[in-house]
């Protein structure tokens, strides 16, 4: 009786081991053509739900992750190269008209000189994008320091209404609070999204910024009641190199690189931060940016 009990666990055990171990070797073989490069490969072994069934949906879930990943650093390359492209050859274009003898021409080469000029200065700003994106990756260029926001929005408010020429910016002030910070960057997420709701209003339309209490830190806004955004480009508009569909005439049209909101939200996101906008067409927009007092 006992010896028979003995043979028959033995070969369960064996049966068990044998199986797990077939699993196993299904997902090295797995693990092998990623490894190769095949990134669409998952361990399929939808019978476990076991520590080995789990073990095998986390490894999925990784992947999957990893693929996404891969794929978007793909597209953004794509994008950049793309976007580097045409300012290049828009000025290999001009430089092409002024060597064939254009330059005998004052007035051809002034406007030539001109279009060039605003290409080199498109390809700097993008050159400056680039390089501030790869910059947040590292968080060690987060410099914080302690922000008293009403001094701060004040000074803001200054340089702002230079940079907004004879646009009326409002501040409506909120609680005396100061928050841990990087004074410079807090400074561009402001300035960038002012610059969008003056891109995107009428001269009669109103911008204002103001700032809250948030749940664990404050919630500073910027609202414009300009042309709103689309609903079809809202979920877009944080991606890189993503510009809205124009809506209406009255935002006057600049040629951007629609990388200013990527950089925003990488920059409050190095803050620990989080980034909300709701729009409406022909009513405008708010962004809300929660910052952490630390
Ligand atoms: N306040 C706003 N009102 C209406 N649309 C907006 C507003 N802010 C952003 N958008 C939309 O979101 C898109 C992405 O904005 P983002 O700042 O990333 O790029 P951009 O302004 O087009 O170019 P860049 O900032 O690089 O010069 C814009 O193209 C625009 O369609
Ligand atoms: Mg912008």
């Amino acid at each position: 009786g006992t010896l028979i009990t003995l043979i028959l666990g033995t070969a369960l055990g064996l049966l068990l081991i044998s199986s797990a171990l077939s699993e196993l070797r299904h997902m090295i073989a797995t693990c092998q053509r990623i490894t190769e490069g095949r990134m669409d490969q998952r361990v399929h072994l939808p019978q476990r739900s076991d520590e080995v069934g789990q073990l095998a949906q986390a490894f999925n879930k990784m992947v999957e992750r990893l693929e996404a990943s891969f794929s978007a650093q793909r597209r953004f390359v794509a994008s950049a190269a793309h976007e580097l492209r045409t300012p290049l050859t828009a000025l290999r274009g001009s430089l092409e008209v002024l060597m064939r003898g254009a330059q005998d021409d004052p007035a051809t080469v002034a406007h030539l000189c001109h279009g060039m000029y605003r290409e080199v200065l498109r390809l700097s700003k993008l050159c400056e994008e680039l390089l501030d994106l790869a910059k947040l990756e590292i968080s060690e260029n987060v410099q914080k320091e302690k922000v008293v926001l009403k001094e701060f929005v004040n000074e803001f408010e200054e340089q702002a209404r230079v940079l907004s020429q004879e646009r009326e910016i409002s501040i409506f002030e909120g609680p005396s609070v100061s928050l841990k910070a990087d004074p410079n960057m807090l400074k561009q997420i402001l300035f960038d999204l002012l610059q969008n709701a003056i891109q995107h209003t009428g001269r009669n339309d109103r911008i204002a910024l103001g700032w809250k209490l948030g749940d664990n830190g404050v919630d500073i806004w910027v609202e414009d009641n300009g042309h709103g955004i689309l609903a079809e480009d809202l979920p877009h508009i944080f991606e890189p190199f993503y510009q809205g569909k124009k809506v209406s005439e009255c935002g006057e049209h600049h040629k951007g690189s629609g990388l200013g909101l990527t950089l925003v939200k990488a920059m409050v996101e190095a803050h620990g931060g989080s980034i909300e906008v709701r729009s409406e067409v022909n009513r405008g927009t708010t962004f809300l940016i929660k910052l952490p007092f630390e």
